[in-house]
């Protein structure tokens, strides 16, 4: 029976059992993580999420009372009416406390009753730790909690204090460890629980980042919050290869498009994009690479167009590979992610650039295509 009592419990280093896959399962694990508890986590559903955490064990099976012994707490993530009785049940007999987690898009909309943290959401840059600005540097120096995606130097995670939490919230393998909903609310959560909490993101954290969304919640909870630029992979892959984007002879602009959509089955608006003297980087590009080149050749670019390939720029391993359009998908041979390309005059091969000056006609021959492509664009498309 619930009385209305409020109980507070000491979590750290304490064995927490969190039974059932609701919506808030993931979010309530890294809280749990923050709070210092070691967690198991009872469900049946396959799930890479917490698969290289230490601090929590997932027993992929149907819950039952031998995996709460030593339990501190045992946190209820499930809508299921019967199993929530048992676990009550098994709560009773074994006299460990039984706390029902709130399901996803409720924690936000409640008022803020106590002191309140902020949120600093920063570019981490594309690879090499020493592109970190100053302030990034700082905020992660005094972070209580930090966030942390896929990609983000080992190097930066050690300028956080010992005493503060990092949660790998980022993807694995292309799957997302933590849906997107659940970070912000985490997000959220933390600031309410007084955190000063750092969201470090790959590159600069507003391109191609998510940070609209997170930025949002944050708004709508009222949570105090800055952004800290970082330096996108555009702009540090582009440093690796030596490539002028906006190099003056070859291009009078820069495009940054991504190859993925929110909308996995729209291609990216190609036709609309090509323009002469222009130059597009693509980001996520490399998984439809060959597609990707096919789809803008048949779009009116020339099967000659330079192009760079640019994998784990500014990192040790970083790799450039220069070709054309028609050349490239072979050329990419095994390239490894992360990888962005450059497209257009100004990543054509210095070596050639100096021995092959680029044909005069080739340019107007682009723009010719571009306009004929233009030309048989719908009314209102491009
Ligand atoms: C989800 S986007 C995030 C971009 C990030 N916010 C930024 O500003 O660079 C990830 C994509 O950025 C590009 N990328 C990130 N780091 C890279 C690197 N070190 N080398 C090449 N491409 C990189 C790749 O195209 C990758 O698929």
């Amino acid at each position: 029976m619930d009385c209305g009592y409020s109980v507070k419990i000491l979590l750290e280093r304490r064995k927490v059992v969190v039974i059932g896959d609701g919506t808030a399962v993931d979010r309530e694990i890294a809280r749990l993580l923050v709070a210092g508890a070691r967690v198991t986590w009872v469900s049946p559903r396959h799930s890479e999420t917490w698969r290289d955490e230490t601090a929590v064990t997932h027993i992929e099976a149907e819950p039952h009372i031998g995996c709460l012994e030593g339990a501190s707490l045992i946190l209820l993530c499930t809508d299921q009416a019967p199993l929530r009785t048992r676990v009550v049940q098994w709560g009773e007999l074994l006299a460990i406390p039984v706390a029902l987690a709130e399901p996803i898009a409720q924690v936000s909309q409640k008022t803020v009753t106590h002191g309140i943290g902020s949120v600093a959401l920063v570019g981490a840059g594309p690879g090499d730790p020493n592109l970190l600005t100053l302030k990034a540097k700082d905020l992660l120096q005094q972070a209580e909690v930090v966030l942390f995606d896929q990609l983000i130097s080992p190097d930066l995670l050690a300028m956080v204090p010992d005493s503060a939490a990092w949660i790998h919230v980022g993807k694995t393998r292309g799957k997302a460890r933590m849906q997107q909903e659940a970070i912000c609310e985490l997000l959220v959560d933390l600031a309410k629980r007084g955190k000063r909490v750092v969201r470090l993101k790959g590159g600069d954290p507003m391109m191609f980042g998510r940070a609209a969304e997170e930025i949002g919640a944050l708004r709508v909870a009222g949570i105090p919050f800055e952004v800290v630029p970082g330096v996108t992979a555009a702009l540090g892959c582009a440093a690796q290869a030596g490539i002028c984007l906006t190099d003056r002879r070859h291009a009078h602009g820069v495009q940054f498009i991504s190859a993925t959509r929110a909308d996995q089955n729209a291609p990216p608006p190609w036709r609309g994009l090509l323009r002469p003297n222009q130059t597009l980087v693509v980001y996520m590009g490399l998984w439809r690479l060959e597609a990707l080149c096919r789809d803008l050749m048949m779009e009116g670019a020339p099967p000659t167009l330079a192009v760079a390939l640019i994998c784990q720029g500014t990192s040790p391993h970083a790799r450039v590979i220069r070709a054309d359009l028609s050349t490239l998908p072979e050329a990419a041979g095994n390239a490894v992610s992360p990888a962005l390309l450059i497209i257009g005059e100004v990543a054509r091969d210095p070596a050639v650039n100096a021995t092959k000056a680029p044909r005069p006609g080739r340019n107007r021959r682009f723009a010719a295509l571009a306009a004929a492509s233009a030309a048989m664009l719908p009314v209102g498309a491009g």
